[in-house]
């Protein structure tokens, strides 16, 4: 396994004596795109906070790049380029200028680097424009670009994708892809929609009431577990009957039966509904979304 740039250890939040965020341990490793999804007020953005040395931690800890953030903050924070909450640029200077600004603050950066930054994050033809004229999806990107500026191992991104139309939503995602694979980075991003994390990232981590309930690699989440099958039968109460006593999960949905099943279970339960003389008119597998997974998966730890 490649190696870990950030180890987040049984973390925890409290806050005027209420706990926010619960025991979460996971770790990014080096060359990935992590996805912290979860939905409004779940604790993403306090976890962020704290990886980024922004907020203290209650208790547990956080390694960047080896270097504790309670021990060595310095070093820890010194390897993380984040956006938290909209990064503050100033509209009437160019976006030249604004990256120059925050360089000039920041010890070790030179004219090639910034150079370098521009080119990467695809800027170079507007950034001696005014930031008044740039796109959401633009003003996104020079917020990267300054946040990677000093050269960062782990790049930490607050819902990154808020507010982009599908166009620069595709641009910021195929933006980090890249960044990962070709600088090795680690890269942290939140949303609350799976469906941008799908696309973006290695893996995700659930976090739901400031505990982290899963954690899984997209291609698992795509794949995983048992299927949905429709039944459109009659008698359809006769067959709800049958399907509760075989002990079968199932759900009324539009006049037919939505039944939990695995493939090779399908013939068993079609032969025991024509052997109790139910007529068949269809069975069809239900494509479940990857949001219908997430919410199942969230509902399950909630125990609805
Ligand atoms: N400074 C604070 N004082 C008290 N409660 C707070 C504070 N900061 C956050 N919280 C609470 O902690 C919980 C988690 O908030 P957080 O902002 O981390 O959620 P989030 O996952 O980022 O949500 P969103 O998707 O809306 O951005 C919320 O219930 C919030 O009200
Ligand atoms: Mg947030």
């Amino acid at each position: 396994m490649s190696e870990i740039a950030v180890k987040l250890t049984n973390v925890s939040k409290e806050i005027s004596g209420k706990q926010i965020i619960k025991d979460v341990s996971f770790e990014v490793y080096k060359g990935e795109v992590f996805g912290f999804l979860g939905p409004n007020g779940a604790g993403k953005t306090t976890t962020i906070r704290m990886m980024v040395g922004l907020m203290n931690i209650t208790s547990g800890d956080i390694h960047i790049d080896g270097a504790s953030i309670k021990t060595e903050y310095e070093k820890a924070v010194s390897h993380v380029g984040a956006i938290v909450e909209n990064p503050e640029m100033y509209k009437f200077l160019t976006g030249y200028q604004n990256l120059l600004q925050y360089a000039r603050m920041t010890p070790g950066i030179t004219q090639e680097r910034l150079n370098e930054v521009i080119e990467l994050v695809g800027l170079t033809d507007r950034i001696k424009e005014k930031v008044k004229t740039y796109s959401l999806g633009m003003r996104q990107r020079l917020g990267i670009a300054q946040a990677l500026l000093h050269k960062p191992k782990v790049l930490i991104l607050d819902e990154p994708t808020n507010g982009l139309d599908p166009a620069g939503i595709r641009e910021i995602r195929d933006y980090l892809r890249s960044l990962a694979r070709e600088e090795e980075m680690a890269i942290v991003v939140s949303s609350h929609l799976l469906s941008e994390m799908e696309l973006m990232c290695d893996r995700v981590g659930i976090i739901q009431h400031g505990e982290l309930i899963d954690i899984q690699s997209i291609r698992d989440f795509i794949q995983d577990g048992v299927s949905s099958y429709q039944f459109s039968v009659s008698p359809i109460d006769r067959a709800q009957q049958i399907m509760v006593e075989a002990d079968l999960s199932i759900e009324l949905v539009d006049e037919a039966l939505h039944v939990e099943l695995e493939k090779d279970k399908v013939p068993e339960v079609v032969q025991m509904l024509v052997e109790e003389n139910i007529a068949i008119y269809e069975v069809k597998e239900v494509t479940k979304t990857l949001e219908d997974k997430f919410l199942e998966k969230t509902s399950q730890k909630r125990g609805v």
